[in-house]
């Protein structure tokens, strides 16, 4: 799926701005503080129903207004009739369309359309807390694997439950939720493991362009001993759950790392390097995607220039004309694009919230 069209109004300092991307590369310049990195921010909320900067819609609503709009058309593939989709956010409500009908969750519209950020903030993602790293899984997961989503809100159902009633200090009638979530675990770690085999191609052939000589390794944990089955878990740790009032083991508490020479690379390389894993990471995300979809996704990349050196940027893109999908890149300096002059690149500038197609 790419953006066709792009039609955003009362996003941060950006009142009202169309624009027709480039099915390949966009490049989005302007100095500091013009409204870049909110472009970015409404294309996200088009494709997942939420900003990436806040999680509060209030602080992405233009200022003295009371609701944001994006709307856009996705196209699956050159020649095809593009979909109409929509976000509408206001501090209390939030509203979502796709192909005219209203939708209830974001499930479908994040199908629909699949946007990928890789931002300042993402080479926190090997380092900092797992949540984001399966929060990436899922993400991936969910893309590939069609009946993700159920399996996985029906561990988080039981998860819940379960923690509630260890929370009431009993622990009596437990053993229906140990069945419900050794079920429901056993399958989302299972898709995990499955994506993270189909990935790992991907990776090593984008962490080698970036990083040269590996050997680069994923490996992943299922957050619980699973020499056993994880209900064996949930009975052996109920006396230390009661205690802590919540679920020691499952799915919810699963990591992956990556591995350089059979040693956790956080351990071993230095900040530069994992940020090119993790810039490795995220495009070979897209790229399973676009190669396993037949779907091409949509991958934001902000302030590429305080991401990357000028040589790593040139391999960044040599890496993105390989590609299919498509590239929105922010930057300040116009002179990153010099080494493009790439066919099917638009270039938008952005002026105190104004966007016009250079
Ligand atoms: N809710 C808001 N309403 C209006 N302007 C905002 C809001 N939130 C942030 N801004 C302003 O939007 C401007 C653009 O921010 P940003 O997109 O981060 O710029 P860039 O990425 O180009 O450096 C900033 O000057 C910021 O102060
Ligand atoms: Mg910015």
């Amino acid at each position: 799926m790419t953006l066709a069209k792009l039609d955003v109004s009362n996003v941060r300092n950006i009142a009202s701005a169309s624009i027709a991307p480039s099915p390949r590369l966009n490049f989005i310049v302007g100095p500091n503080g013009s409204g870049k990195t909110s472009l970015l921010e409404a294309i996200h909320i088009l494709g997942r129903a939420r900003s990436f900067r806040s999680t509060q819609a209030g602080l992405v609503i233009r200022l003295q207004q009371d609701e944001l709009t994006v709307t856009g058309r996705v196209r699956d593939g050159p020649g095809l009739e593009p979909i109409p989709l929509g976000v509408r956010l206001g501090r209390r409500k939030r509203e979502i369309a796709l192909a005219g009908a209203r939708l209830q969750t974001s499930a479908e519209l994040i199908r629909a359309f699949p946007v990928l950020l890789i931002q300042p903030a993402s080479s926190g993602l090997l380092e900092g807390a797992p949540k984001a790293r399966r929060q990436f899984l899922d993400w991936g997961t969910f893309h590939l694997d069609g009946g993700f989503l159920d399996n996985w809100r029906g561990y988080a159902r039981a998860l819940s439950q379960r923690n509630a009633l260890l929370r009431s200090g009993t622990g009596r009638g437990i053993d229906i939720w140990n069945h419900e979530l050794s079920r429901y675990g056993t399958i989302v770690n299972y898709a995990r493991a499955c994506y993270v085999e189909r990935l790992r191609p991907y990776f090593h052939a984008a962490a080698g362009h970036f990083l040269g000589e590996g050997p680069f390794d994923l490996h992943t944990t299922a957050g619980w001993d699973t020499e056993k089955p994880l209900q064996e878990s949930l009975r052996a740790e109920l006396a230390q759950d009661l205690r802590d009032g919540y679920t020691h083991s499952g799915p919810h508490k699963g990591d992956f790392q990556v591995q350089a020479a059979g040693r956790s690379a956080k351990n071993y390389l230095s900040r530069g390097q994992m940020k090119l894993l993790v810039f490795a990471l995220l495009l070979a995300q897209a790229q399973l995607l676009e190669e396993s979809l037949g779907a091409r996704g949509c991958v934001l990349i902000d302030d590429l220039a305080s991401e990357l050196d000028s040589g790593n940027r040139g391999k960044l893109l040599e890496f993105l004309t390989l590609r299919q999908a498509q590239f929105f890149i922010t930057a300040t300096d116009p002179c990153i694009l010099e080494p493009a002059g790439l066919a099917e690149t638009a270039v938008f500038q952005v002026e105190k919230g104004r966007v016009t197609r250079v």
